[in-house]
Parts: structure tokens; sequence; C-alpha cells
């Protein structure tokens, strides 16, 4: 039973309440605290805003916002019922709803600085994803299979551009399109993301035919289209309606080079202002072509994308993730099993629910390849995560054994995947990660 005049927080979305007793601790530091997930992207730090909340009752026992917050709630033009569960300190009761649920949900928040009524110019990189194979499917299958296919594959299709800080801009029948910089960032990373999201996909569309679609009796292609250029972006249309628009030459262009697939007889093409827009000796690129597109009077140069020229850490564990952590319970048991043997000290470290924490340690994984496509605040996120381990009192000398424990866990839970390339990849993440914590835990001593 709560203790009298100890305030509570309601989470109303989970129907979970908690009692409050630490007035210097910020309503996230108490999610944290009780192991109620709850994204904090940029680490507390009121930037990523992730961490945004609706406060359903008890406004009036938070702190007035601060001044961080003040610039992004006018910036997004929020009601003042949205808050940054980072920048709020509660003195009474409060029922709080989180806004964001999933680390896919993050990138869709760039949209909110786009502008309303009006049309910004931006410098994007713009994928056009053509799907081909639809109506041999369309006309074998029953209307229920064909909605749970096309589902799929908007789903599998849908994730590397959100897993590479991008937005899914429109479906228009058997095309989706995604966009990168919306809300600015620099040309190489705009391009590297999109790229990335585009071979990706490549991938994501050969394991569904290799494994999910094997009984549909189809065999699904794609092409893909990437060109970078300044188009115009904003909220337009009837005034009673309207949507996120983008349009420009650039997207024509994408949209074009997308459709020259077919002619070169090729899986993904990507303009020369991308390939020159990323560092030289990245891509692995093979044909090139010229082609005078519909509309232009010049040439534009593409190129045929085949992959990295080096191994892309982001890439293989984005395409492992999914796989790693199918069974996210499974892997939390096995990773403590084997942490708790070989270094038994640790555990009574862990004071808390073991299943929630195994939950929390593999949705932060999670969270860490999401947001290594927004390093900054991964570095931000990672400080945090290193400061609070200093609080339950991790030392240093923990780290090794953890990351051992953790490679040998994912060795395992990949299975037929395993390769020592993966893994590798892997372990540079990993010790990448820890060596921050480790950084950030020294500087808290
Ligand atoms: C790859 C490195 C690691 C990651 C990603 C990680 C992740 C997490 C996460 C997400 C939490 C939940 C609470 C929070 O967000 O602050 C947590 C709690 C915790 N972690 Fe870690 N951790 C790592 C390394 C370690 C190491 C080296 C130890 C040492 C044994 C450790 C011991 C603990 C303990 C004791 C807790 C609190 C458990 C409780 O509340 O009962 N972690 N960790
Ligand atoms: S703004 Fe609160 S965690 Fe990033």
């Amino acid at each position: 039973m709560p203790t009298t005049n100890t305030p509570l927080i309601t989470y109303t979305g989970i129907s979970q309440q908690i009692e409050h007793h630490d007035m210097e601790a910020t309503l996230l530091e108490c999610s944290i605290t009780n192991q109620i997930p709850h994204i904090h992207e940029c680490g507390g730090n009121g930037q990523c805003t992730t961490c945004r909340i609706r406060v359903i009752e008890g406004h009036h026992n938070l702190n007035t916002r601060t001044q961080k917050e003040q610039e992004i709630a006018r910036l997004r033009k929020w009601d003042p019922s949205i808050r940054l569960a980072c920048q709020c300190y509660a003195k009474g009761n409060v029922s709080i709803e989180r806004l964001v649920w999933t680390n896919s949900e993050v990138n869709k928040l760039q949209l909110e600085t786009v502008p309303e009524g009006v049309a910004e110019e931006r410098a994007i990189a713009i994928l056009f994803c053509d799907i081909r194979g639809f109506t041999k499917m369309t006309s074998k299958n029953s209307s229920f299979d064909v909605a749970h296919i096309l589902n799929r594959f908007y789903t599998v299709l849908g994730d590397p551009i959100l897993i590479n800080n991008g937005i899914i801009y429109q479906y228009v029948g058997d095309e989706i399109i995604g966009l990168f910089g919306v809300s600015g960032g620099i040309k190489s990373k705009n391009s590297t993301d999109a790229v990335r999201a585009a071979l990706g996909m490549q991938y994501a569309i050969e394991r569904l035919n290799r494994i999910e679609l094997v009984d549909f009796d189809v065999n699904i292609k794609m092409g893909i289209g990437v060109n970078f250029g300044k188009a115009y972006i904003g909220h337009l249309g009837h005034p009673k309606h309207k949507q996120f628009a983008v349009v420009g030459d650039p997207v024509n262009t994408a949209s074009r080079i997308q459709s020259y697939n077919k002619k070169a007889l090729s899986s993904i093409l990507i303009s020369d202002s991308i390939l020159k827009g990323i560092p030289a000796d990245t891509l692995d690129i093979g044909r090139s072509f010229s082609s005078q597109m519909d509309g232009h009077n010049h040439e534009t140069i593409i190129h045929e994308l085949l992959g990295f020229q080096n191994v892309d850490i982001q890439l293989e564990l984005q395409q492992s993730l999914d796989f790693l952590l199918k069974n996210e319970d499974v892997f939390a048991e096995k990773f403590y099993g084997k942490l708790f043997d070989k270094a038994p000290d640790t555990q009574s470290l862990f004071k808390n629910n073991m299943s929630s924490q195994g939950r929390l340690l593999t949705h932060m994984l999670g969270g860490i390849v999401y947001s290594m496509s927004r390093p900054e605040s991964l570095t931000m996120g990672l400080q945090l995560l290193g400061k609070s381990h200093v609080r339950y009192g991790v030392q240093t000398e923990h780290y090794p054994v953890v990351l051992e424990c953790l490679l040998e866990t994912i060795q395992e839970e990949l299975g037929e995947m395993y390769s020592d390339k993966l893994l590798s990849a892997w372990e540079q993440a990993l010790e990448k990660v820890t060596s921050e914590m480790k950084r950030y835990a020294k500087d808290e001593h």
C-alpha cells in the first residue's frame, strides 16, 4: 500500500502505478528506476524528444517547462499537455502516458519540423523501391493471402528505411518511397543512410522469397533508385486536409532512376550525386550508365550499386537484429545464465525483477542498433547508461565478462545465420558501446 502523502505516478497505457520518493529525480529517471520501458535516446539531455509524455492528470504538480523544453515545444507546436519526461519533476500525483513506444517510431518525429501550409527547400536523399511479381501473386492466391503478403512486404521493406533514420513517405501501388534528411543532416550521412537502406531492402526481399514465400509459389523482385537533391517539403493541401508532401525534380529523377533498372537489368541504381556525396572507395559500384531522363535536356549518370567495399557494421547488425531478438526472453535468460556462471559475484547487483531486466537489456540492444544512425544521440544515451551502472555498483572489471557472455549468446542465437563477419560486427559494436559506458562511468567517480 502506498505510504500516506507519497506522490504517485500513474502510467495510463499500462495501468501501472509507482510511488515517487526522490523529488530530485525526473519522471524519466522514475521510469528507469522502476523498470518501466521508456525510450530516451539522448540520455535525458532534452534533445531527442523520444521521452515525450502526455500528462493526463496532475499538470499543476509538475515544474514549468525548462528553457530547452520550451524551445522544442514551440518548434514542434506541442500543446501544453505534452512534456519531456527527462525535464519534468513531480511534487504530487501525476498521470502520464508515454508517447513513443518503439524505436521504429522515432524517425517519424522528424515530420514535426516540417512547415505547415508552405514548402521549404531541403537537401534530401530520395529512395524509390518498386516491387515486381505481384500480378502473378494476386491471380494465384486468395485475397486474405494477398493482404497478408502485402503487409509483410511493407513491413520488411519499411524497416530498413526506418532503421537508417529515414521516413516512409508513401506507398503508391507497388512502390514504396523513403526520404532521408527531412529534418537536416549532412549530405554524406543522408546519402549513406539511403544506400544502406537500399541494400537492407534487397537483403530483406531475398530472405522473404527464400523463407516466407516458398509456399506461395511467388518470387518477388524489386528495383530501387536513389537520388540526392534539393526538394520542396511541407504539409500541404486543402486547408481541412493537409498532408506531408515532397515535390521537385530530384524526386521525379529518383523515380526515373528506379525505372531504369528494367532496362539495365539491375536491382539498385544510384545517381552520380549520391556516389559523389559519399567518401570515395566506400561503395562497390558495378556498371555505369548515361541516360537522358524524361523532362530533362541533359544526360544523367547513374551507377549500379553492388554493396559496400568493406564490411559495414551497421548493415550487418541491422540484418541480424530481428533474427537475434526474435525471442527476447530466451536471449536474456541465456545471457544472464552465462553471466552468473562465469561471474557469480555480479548476481547480487541485480535487485529487481530479472525478466523485466532481461527485456530492458534486449530493448536497449535493439535501441542501440537503431540509434547508430543518430550517433550524437547514441553517445549521450550511453553516457547516461554508463553513469547509472555506477549507481548499480557495476565496476569497470565487470565489463569484459559481460561482453564475453553477450557475444557467446549472440553466437548461439544466430544459429544458421552465424558467420564470422557477423559476429565480428557485433563484437566491434559492443566494444564501442562498453568503452563509451566505461568512459562516462569513470567521469562519474
Ligand atoms: C553492453 C553493455 C550493457 C548494456 C547495453 C546494459 C544495459 C542495461 C539496461 C538497459 C539496464 C536497465 C536500467 C537502465 O536503463 O539503466 C541495465 C541495468 C543493469 N545492468 Fe546493465 N548493461 C550493460 C552492462 C552491464 C554490466 C557490465 C554489468 C555488470 C554486472 C551490468 C549490470 C547491471 C545491473 C546490476 C543493472 C540494474 C539491475 C536492477 O535494477 O536490478 N550491466 N543494464
Ligand atoms: S529529450 Fe528526453 S531523453 Fe532525449
